[in-house]
C-alpha cells in the first residue's frame, strides 16, 4: 500500500507510553486499595460512535484491573457515557447522575466519572461542578485516551478532577478494546464532523473529521474476522468523507472495495452516509461488493428544500431521489433504505411538513428514525423562530410514524417467498425451539434450527411476514 501522510494530527507515541505508565501506577493503587479484582459499570448513551468508545473504556479499564457489572450497586467505578444530540437524552443522563447521590453516601470509597459528547460542552461540565459534589471525574470527547492519568488523578488526589480540553481532535492508535460482542463488532473509521448541520451538536463536540490510515483500519478489521466477527460495521460520522484528509486522498467506496476481498466468512455494514457525499461509485460498489450489505442508512432529515437549505445539508430532495433511485435501480427492492428525520425543525411549516411525508411515501424505506427537533445550545437553529408548539409538532411525529407503519408492512409483505442468506445471532422469541437470523437488510427472520446454528450464515426462506419479524425455514442444502 502508499505511503500515506495526513493533515490531521494523531496522539504522539511518547503520550501513549505515558498513559501506559499510569495504567502500571493504576495496578498498585487498585492492589493496595481493594482486597477483590474491582468492577466497573460502564453505562453507554447514545450512538454506535460511543458504544465503540465504550469499548476502549473497557478495554483500557480491563488493563488497569477492572472486571465488568451492570448492576451498579457492586461497582467501585461507575462511568457514564453520555450523549448530547438531543434534550431528553441529556435530561435521561441528569437524572441518572442525581439517582448517584445515594450510591456515594453508602459506597464512598467509589469513584463516580463522567464522559462523553454531553460533558464536552463547558455549560454542562459547569452545572455538574457546581450541582453534583459527588462526581469525581468529568472528561470531554477528545481526553478518552487519558483515562488512565484522569482515573488516577480522580483516585489519589485531593481535588475533583474536570479536563475537557477545546480541540479539533486528534486520532489515538493503539488502545486496547474490549468488545461486548465477538460476533458483531464496531469499527471506528473515522472520527469528528465537520458539517456543521444547523440542528446538530456533534461538530461542536466531537471535532473536525480525521479519518484512520487504511492500514490501521484493515489490520484491526483482520483481527476482527480472525477473533470470530461475522457482522462488522464500519462507523463514523459521515463515513463518505472517509479519507479527505488523508495524501493522498482514498475514497470511502476505495476502501470498502479493499475490506471486502478480504478473506473470511463476514458481512459488512457502516453507518452514516451523509447523501451530499454519496457517490454513485459507493452505490455501485455496494452492488457489486461480495460481502457488503446492501442496506444504504442514508439520512434526508426532511422532504422541503427551503429546509433542509436551513438545516444546511447541501443537497436537494431531488438529488437525494436520484440517489435512492439509482439504488433501487441497481439492487431493486433488496437494497434495504433507512434514514433519519426530523420533524419540527424551526420554522417548518405544515406544508412543509407535508414535503418530508411525500418522500417517506416515495423512498419505501425498510425503516426510520424519526426525531422530533430538539434545540442544542450554541448550534445556529436554536437561535432561530420556532413558532409551531411542541404539541403540533407531535401531532405530525405521529402522522409520520403512522405513515412509515403502513410502508414497513407493505415492505414487509414483500419478502414473502424470498430467501436470504442471513446471519444467526441468537436465540428467537416466535418458540421455544426458534433461532433469530439477520439479511442483509437489517431484517430479522425467525427460523426452527438448532442453536449450534448461532454464529454462521445460512439460508433462509421468507414463509410469513408477521409485524416486526418474519417467519423462515432454513434452506437445506442440496
Ligand atoms: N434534534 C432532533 N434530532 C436531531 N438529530 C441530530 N440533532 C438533532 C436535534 N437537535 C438527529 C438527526 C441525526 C440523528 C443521529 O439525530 O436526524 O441524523
Ligand atoms: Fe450532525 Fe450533520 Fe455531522 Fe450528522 S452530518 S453529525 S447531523 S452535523
Amino acid at each position: 500500500m502508499a505511503d500515506r501522510d495526513r493533515t490531521t494530527s494523531v496522539i504522539s507515541e511518547e503520550e501513549l507510553e505515558r498513559q501506559r505508565r499510569f495504567v502500571k501506577r493504576l495496578q498498585s493503587v487498585i492492589a493496595a486499595r481493594y482486597e477483590r479484582k474491582p468492577l466497573a459499570c460502564v453505562v453507554t448513551y447514545g450512538c454506535q460512535q460511543n458504544v465503540a468508545d465504550s469499548e476502549k473504556i473497557k478495554g483500557m479499564l480491563d488493563e488497569i484491573g477492572y472486571g465488568f457489572t451492570e448492576n451498579r450497586q457492586e461497582a467501585k467505578l461507575v462511568i457514564f457515557n453520555t450523549c448530547a444530540v438531543r434534550e431528553h437524552a441529556e435530561d435521561r443522563v441528569f437524572g441518572n447522575v442525581g439517582a448517584l447521590k445515594s450510591f456515594k453516601r453508602d459506597n464512598p470509597d467509589a469513584v463516580i466519572a463522567l464522559c462523553g459528547c454531553m460533558m464536552q460542552q463547558q455549560h454542562i461540565a459547569d452545572r455538574i461542578k457546581k450541582s453534583f459534589p459527588y462526581v469525581d471525574l468529568v472528561f470531554g470527547t477528545h481526553v478518552i485516551h487519558c483515562l488512565p492519568e484522569l482515573l488516577y488523578r480522580a483516585m489519589t488526589g485531593r481535588k475533583r478532577v474536570f479536563e475537557i480540553p477545546d480541540m479539533d481532535g486528534a486520532i489515538a492508535e493503539g488502545i486496547p478494546v474490549k468488545r461486548d460482542n465477538s460476533r458483531r463488532a464496531w469499527l471506528p473509521i473515522m472520527y469528528g464532523c465537520n458539517n456543521f448541520c444547523s440542528y446538530c451538536i456533534v461538530p461542536y463536540v466531537r471535532g473536525r473529521e480525521r479519518s484512520r490510515m487504511p492500514e490501521d483500519i484493515i489490520n484491526e478489521f483482520k483481527q476482527l474476522v480472525e477473533d470470530g466477527a461475522r457482522e462488522i460495521t464500519l462507523l463514523g460520522q459521515n463515513v463518505n468523507s472517509y479519507g479527505k484528509d488523508l495524501v493522498p486522498q482514498m475514497s470511502f467506496a476505495e476502501l470498502l472495495r479493499t475490506l471486502d476481498e478480504l478473506d473470511g466468512d463476514f458481512r459488512i455494514r457502516f453507518m452514516t452516509s451523509h447523501p451530499k457525499d454519496c457517490t454513485k461509485e459507493l452505490i455501485e460498489t455496494i452492488a457489486n461488493g461480495k460481502k457488503l450489505a446492501w442496506h444504504l442508512h442514508l439520512p434526508f432529515q426532511s422532504g422541503s428544500n427551503r429546509v433542509l437549505k436551513a438545516m444546511n445539508r447541501h443537497y436537494t430532495r431531488e438529488q437525494y431521489l436520484e440517489l435512492i433511485d439509482y439504488a433501487r435501480e441497481l439492487m431493486g427492492d433488496e437494497v434495504s433504505i433507512t434514514s433519519d428525520i426530523i420533524v419540527g425543525f424551526p420554522g417548518e411549516t405544515y406544508e412543509e411538513f407535508k414535503e418530508t411525508l411525500s418522500l417517506v411515501e416515495r423512498i419505501n424505506a425498510t425503516s426510520l428514525f424519526t426525531f422530533i427537533y430538539s434545540a442544542r445550545k450554541g448550534t445556529p437553529a436554536a437561535e432561530m423562530d420556532d413558532p409551531v408548539s411542541h404539541e403540533e409538532k407531535t401531532k405530525w411525529f405521529k402522522e409520520l410514524t403512522d405513515l412509515q407503519e403502513q410502508i414497513s408492512a407493505k415492505q414487509m409483505a414483500l419478502h414473502k417467498g424470498k430467501t436470504y442468506k442471513c446471519y444467526v445471532y441468537g436465540k428467537g422469541k416466535l418458540g421455544d425451539n426458534y433461532v433469530a437470523s439477520r439479511n442483509d437488510g437489517n431484517l430479522i427472520i425467525e427460523f426452527e434450527g438448532d442453536e449450534s446454528l448461532i454464529g454462521t450464515f445460512q439460508n433462509i426462506l421468507v414463509t410469513e411476514p408477521l409485524t416486526f419479524v418474519m417467519r423462515g425455514e432454513l434452506v437445506k442444502e442440496k
